[in-house]
């Protein structure tokens, strides 16, 4: 180290100034997309680039994540998270957790008589919705990966980190997420809503991939999920005619992978039956120049 010292400082700052231009350099790079992803994302509404998320960054988020459920005190009542219609359990816990940092379990976590069926560290669905913002481990990752800079190729003009879910899908009981679009539970006018998929570990058909109807996001938005006027939350029908007659296509994907999914993509995932847990990190943007509906379910003050 000693050689070091020899250096005129000026050299040492210089080098210093341009390794940290390399690495915006890299970081601007790797955040381009090319015509033919931008094209592919127009024309089948959802984009999966590889490797994407490291493994060092991957591990950072399952060990977060594994620390906040052990510092987690079960309240009396008890969430669960479910995309599927009415299930959906809508009390105060889970609507004023636009702001915060709170757990959801697994339906089959607990039973009738609201005892755990498995431990705490496997019984959570999800964490969220405002880690981006509250939790410095997520922050920094977050802040890496640079969803803005791709929402931004992708039509969003003022990109808003709105909504982050780490999502589990637990062994065995993994919960499925029902046929949905995410302009659903995140609207805006006119629809800007962009969702950032990225699988921290590898998800196939056994663990519950995504799965997505190619192509659909041309689909009108069939329903708007917001408060309702008397309390709770409720369903807005906009469009009943039925999903488009084509099969789902499933996205299995390696751990690493990112998945960037149109707002008004039908997208489903299926019940984890394996033995394997299928662990993902979602992020959801939104446009700032797009109004943000007042009667959203998700309301945030950051
Ligand atoms: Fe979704």
């Amino acid at each position: 180290m000693k050689f070091l010292l020899k250096l005129p400082k000026e050299f040492i700052r210089l080098t210093f100034k341009l390794y940290i231009i390399q690495l915006i350099f890299l970081s601007i790079v790797k955040n381009m997309l090319t015509a033919k992803q931008i094209e592919n994302f127009e024309k089948n509404g959802y984009l999966v680039i590889e490797d994407y998320i490291n493994k060092d960054q991957r591990d950072a988020l399952m060990n977060r994540a594994k620390e906040l459920i052990d510092d987690f005190k079960p309240p009396s009542s008890h969430s669960v998270f479910t995309t599927n219609e009415q299930e959906r359990t809508s009390d105060e816990y889970f609507l004023s957790s636009g702001d915060q940092i709170r757990f959801f379990f697994e339906e089959k976590a607990i039973d009738k008589n609201g005892n755990f069926t498995v431990p705490k560290q496997q019984s959570i669905n999800k964490i969220g919705h405002a880690q981006h913002a509250l939790d410095p481990v997520y922050k920094q990752v977050i802040k890496e990966l640079n969803f803005p800079v791709i929402g931004k190729q992708l039509g969003i003009k003022d990109p808003r980190q709105l909504q982050s879910m780490h999502i589990f899908k637990q062994p065995s009981i993994g919960g499925e997420v029902g046929l949905h679009q995410d302009s659903t539970f995140l609207y805006t006018t006119p629809m800007s809503c962009i969702g950032f998929w990225v699988a921290l570990e590898d998800a196939n058909i056994e663990n519950g991939c995504l799965q997505a109807i190619t192509g659909g996001h041309s689909t009108p938005l069939k329903k708007r999920f917001k408060l309702a006027a008397d309390g709770g939350t409720e369903f807005e029908i906009l469009d009943d005619s039925p999903w488009p007659d084509q099969s789902l296509d499933l996205l299995e994907v390696k751990a690493g992978t990112l998945i960037v999914l149109h707002g008004q993509l039908p997208h489903y995932s299926a019940a984890n039956t394996s033995k394997r847990s299928r662990q993902a990190f979602s992020l959801h943007l939104v446009d700032q120049n797009c109004q943000y509906a007042e009667d959203n379910w998700l309301q945030s003050s950051i």
